[in-house]
């Protein structure tokens, strides 16, 4: 059967606090046509990551919001299936900025060819593609591990968390997780090989980090923000590193009962601490490092050193509800849509 209709997931509205599926809208277009210098991507696999939900809100930003009407904002897997481009061949495969549709033209720009028997393309999503890379440039260039230092992480479970913590092991560290209930807990603890993982969900989290951790916090890579970072500060040394990457706990707005003003004791700790906290986006990065952190974490993923999950969820019109469940944690490993192109 030849399929002639496209498909693509629009922002319909602004999401207030959490986004609904209302918020999304499923369209069906016609197939376009590649002109010459152009490529027609069929999508395989869709990304779906916590910074989306930054471009749904009309709020400047290190990028620019999305418009009412506009394609939602996406990397994906796509085959090549017309090529008008010299550089590309029908049947190839390539990481490409489509967005949330079926279906792109593009002239080459932003793609990158995958080689399906170095590894599964679906880790061009995830553990080898802006994820992974994202944990490789935190760590190294900002929280530098040294032997023997604790690392802690949250979102231990997912695409960054996973590769931060068998990355400070790698480094000769302890690595302890925070991850949300006892399944993903087991997984950091088990097949991740960390040194203890902590379910952040627990009454007494607090105090179970401080356990896991008798020798204080010399990297927390901040993946979430929150209450998380308020049980963490405490338990940071004297010169801990703080590569700051996400605050996913903050994107959908302030939780219930969670209006407490952090700064005041984060401005104490900094100063009585001699701290560094540094932010950071993966692509100020991407242009010195990329190279190394394909041929390293490629390594490990070839001789079993590093590990990594994938969540799969079939069909695009399910990426909405798959998209809302990440932001409450319902995702396990990195989350990715099979697209039926
Ligand atoms: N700076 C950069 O360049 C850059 C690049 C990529 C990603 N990031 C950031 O890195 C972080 C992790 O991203 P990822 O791609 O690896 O995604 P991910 O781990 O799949 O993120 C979703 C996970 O976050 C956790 N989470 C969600 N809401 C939470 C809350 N309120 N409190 C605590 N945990 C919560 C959940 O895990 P649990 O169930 O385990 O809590 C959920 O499964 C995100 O903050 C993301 O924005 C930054």
């Amino acid at each position: 059967m030849t399929i002639s209709i496209a498909r693509q997931i629009v922002l319909a509205a602004r999401p207030k606090g959490k986004p609904q599926l209302t918020d999304f809208r499923l369209e069906e277009t016609a197939i376009p046509t590649p002109a010459s210098g152009q490529l027609l991507l069929g999508v395989q696999y869709l990304s779906l990551d916590p910074y989306m939900r930054g471009r749904m809100d009309d709020r400047k930003s290190y990028a620019k919001p999305l418009q009412l009407g506009e394609v939602m904002t996406g990397e994906t897997v796509a085959q090549v299936l017309t090529s008008n481009h010299p550089a590309y061949a029908e049947g190839d495969i390539v990481l490409a900025p489509t967005g949330w549709r079926t279906h792109a033209l593009s002239d080459g720009t932003g793609l990158r060819k995958l080689d399906p028997a170095v590894a599964p393309v679906t880790t061009g999503l995830g553990v080898l593609g802006m994820p992974g890379f994202t944990a490789y440039a935190g760590l190294r260039l900002i929280g530098k591990p040294q032997p023997r230092e604790t690392v802690v992480v949250a979102a231990a479970s997912g695409p960054v968390g996973s590769l931060v913590g068998q990355l400070a092991k790698l480094a000769g560290a302890r690595a302890v997780g925070i991850a949300g209930g006892a399944e993903k807990c087991a997984y950091v603890k088990n097949e991740l090989r960390f040194d203890a993982a902590i379910d952040h969900r627990a009454a007494d989290f607090p105090a179970q980090l401080a356990a896991a951790c008798p020798h204080g916090i010399d990297v927390y890579f901040e993946n979430v923000g929150g209450a998380i970072w308020q049980a963490v500060l405490p338990l940071l040394n004297k010169f801990a590193r703080v590569p700051v990457c996400g605050l996913i706990a903050q994107y959908n707005g302030p939780g219930k009962g969670d209006g407490t003003d952090r700064l005041p004791a984060t401005m104490r700790e900094i100063l009585s601490k001699s701290l560094t906290l540094r932010g950071f986006i993966y692509n100020e990065f991407a242009e010195e490092h990329y190279p190394a952190f394909l041929r390293e974490v490629g390594a490990g993923i070839a001789d079993g050193r590093i590990r990594y999950r994938e969540d799969i969820v079939d069909g695009l019109e399910r990426a909405p509800e798959a998209f809302i469940g990440m932001l409450e944690g319902r995702n396990f490993g990195k989350l990715i849509i099979r697209v039926d192109a």
